[in-house]
């Protein structure tokens, strides 16, 4: 329930419905290039990396904890460590 609608934008829109991830959108910018937005496959995230992801908006590159410049994932800061964990086992626990 959660993945689809976590008081907000649902997580099945960009991931997908088991969490694959997909092409949300391409365009062409103004140069002409052809831009694709991808939203990962989020049903191999370690733990550690989703619960931070979600309540902070960062990312662990080269084990170090950075800021998300740029992104078109909504913040989901509001929910509550509980509600991160059901999503988490919830994408984990599928068998597909
Ligand atoms: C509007 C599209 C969109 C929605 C909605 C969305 N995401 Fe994302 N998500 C992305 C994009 C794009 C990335 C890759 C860039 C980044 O990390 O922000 C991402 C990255 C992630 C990552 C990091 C994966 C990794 O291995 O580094 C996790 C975890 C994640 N999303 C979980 C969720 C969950 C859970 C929800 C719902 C509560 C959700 N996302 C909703 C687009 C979206």
């Amino acid at each position: 329930m959660l993945y689809q609608n976590p008081r907000g934008i649902g997580c099945i829109k960009c991931h997908a419905k088991y969490g694959h991830g997909r092409l949300v959108a391409k365009y062409r910018d103004k140069n002409g290039n052809l831009v694709k937005l991808v939203a990962p496959d989020i049903t191999k995230t370690k733990w550690e990396t989703f619960y931070v992801r979600l309540k902070y908006s960062k990312i662990f590159k080269n084990h170090k904890l950075k800021k998300i410049n740029y992104s078109f994932m909504p913040k989901y800061d509001y929910l509550v460590d509980e509600e991160i964990q059901a999503i988490y086992h919830y994408l984990h626990s599928k068998k597909h």
